[in-house]
């Protein structure tokens, strides 16, 4: 029995020693990925900070700037290259897909430009791919759907146009998904709600989709934030999306979303921050977000909500941002949120809640 358990933990460590790709191929040899980073280095177009002036050839690549190899392995490989903040410039060098065997890529807060070499997408070790804030252009590559080892995928804050690719609902360890601040268009594609690991999703600003949130995002129960504001989205939420349980941030703010609030949201039991302010949504505040005992800031204002505040609003524990301007709520002084308003409570941040009406 003993001896059956020592083996099941060799077998486990032995499994979690070697990745499934390279049990499969020759590992990547280390004289390989200093020869790759040289030429890596000879291919940038611009270093105006000198960030690459550590890579010298009479030194060890494990030694440069930005390079981390891993040292838990027989011979040494190259695991992260992290050559963020450094306003490298040109194209993205083809030459970083020789580095097979990297774990984390993080190029992010240059000005790198052009398109997403798709080469790249060789690199099919890696966990962790953050281009973010560069001057990236073309379509939002598909080819990266072909790292299917990503955990966190950063693409935002570039000037990618196109669509979400559908093959984006592939990835099947994915946590983190940010596509935000590009120039994108298109629907919001619904395989996106197959990423059943996901906690963080990232769409809004900058982008203009088509259509609506698919309902198919209420399938993403790990979420922990969602944020798609102004992106353009029309349509009602899906009241799918009251399945997200983990959910404490949910941003939807400027968009053209419009119908009622559903009465869904009231189950979203760990949310934080909702703000839904700056749609075109009608009808009154649901009875259910009574339940919304974690909220510390609710958003509401420029809409076309109607009704009185209800009570509740007043009594729920942890809110510290309320804003419900410029709708067209029906103001009770003598309820008894309108009691509690007056006597000003500090913690709520009220501000014009509606010009003037009373009763
Ligand atoms: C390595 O080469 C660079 C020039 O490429 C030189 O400046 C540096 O002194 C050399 N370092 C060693 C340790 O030899
Ligand atoms: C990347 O390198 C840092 C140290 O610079 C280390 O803390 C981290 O675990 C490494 N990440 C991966 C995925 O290898
Ligand atoms: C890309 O960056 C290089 C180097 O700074 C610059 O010369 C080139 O004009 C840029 N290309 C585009 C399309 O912006
Ligand atoms: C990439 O580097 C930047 C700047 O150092 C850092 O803020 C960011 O968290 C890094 N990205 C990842 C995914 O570790
Ligand atoms: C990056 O984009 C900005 C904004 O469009 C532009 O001003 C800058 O010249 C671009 N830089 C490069 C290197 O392409
Ligand atoms: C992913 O989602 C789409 C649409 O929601 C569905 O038709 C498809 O079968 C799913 N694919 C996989 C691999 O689960
Ligand atoms: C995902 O969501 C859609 C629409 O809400 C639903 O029809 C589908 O069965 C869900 N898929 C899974 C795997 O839960
Ligand atoms: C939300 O509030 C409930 C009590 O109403 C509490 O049990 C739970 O831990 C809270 N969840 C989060 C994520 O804060």
């Amino acid at each position: 029995m003993r001896l059956l358990l020592i083996l099941l933990l060799l077998l486990h460590l032995r499994h979690s020693l070697s990745s499934p790709h390279r049990l499969l191929s020759t590992p990547p040899h280390p004289m390989s990925a200093y020869r790759a980073l040289l030429s890596l280095k000879a291919s940038i177009t611009d270093d105006p900070d000198s960030a690459l002036s550590s890579w010298t050839a009479n030194t060890s690549h494990c030694t440069w700037a930005g390079v981390t190899c891993d040292p838990h392995r027989h011979l040494v490989y190259l695991a992260n290259l992290t050559l963020a903040d450094n306003q490298l410039s040109g194209p993205i060098p083809p030459e970083i897909s020789a580095l097979s065997g990297l774990r984390l890529l993080n190029l992010s807060n240059n000005v790198f430009n052009r398109t997403f070499p798709p080469e790249l997408s060789k690199l099919t070790s890696l966990h962790v791919l953050d281009l973010y804030n560069n001057n990236l252009t073309g379509d939002l590559p598909v080819s990266v759907a072909q790292m299917t080892n990503l955990r966190h995928l950063h693409l935002g804050g570039n000037f990618f146009s196109g669509r979400i690719p559908p093959e984006y609902g592939r990835f099947p360890f994915l946590e983190y998904l940010a596509v935000s601040g590009n120039e994108l268009a298109g629907k919001i594609p619904p395989e996106i709600g197959n990423l059943t690991r996901l906690k963080e999703l990232y769409l809004g600003y900058y982008n203009s989709y088509e259509g609506g949130i698919p309902a198919e995002i209420g399938n993403l129960t790990q979420l922990v934030r969602f944020d798609a504001a102004n992106c353009g989205l029309s349509g009602e939420i899906p009241p799918e999306l009251g399945r997200l349980q983990n959910v404490d941030t949910l941003f939807l703010q400027v968009n053209a979303l419009s119908g009622s609030l559903t009465p869904e949201l009231g189950d979203l039991k760990s949310l934080k921050s909702m703000d839904l302010s700056n749609n075109m949504f009608s009808g009154e505040i649901p009875g259910t977000f009574a339940k919304l005992n974690n909220l510390t800031l609710l958003n509401l204002f420029r809409n076309k909500l109607h009704g009185a505040i209800p009570d509740f609003i007043g009594d729920l524990p942890e809110l510290q941002v309320l804003q419900l301007w410029e709708n067209n709520f029906h103001w009770v002084y003598s309820s008894r949120f309108g009691q509690k308003w007056k006597a000003s409570n500090p913690r709520l941040i009220l501000k014009q809640i509606d010009r003037g009406s009373s009763s």
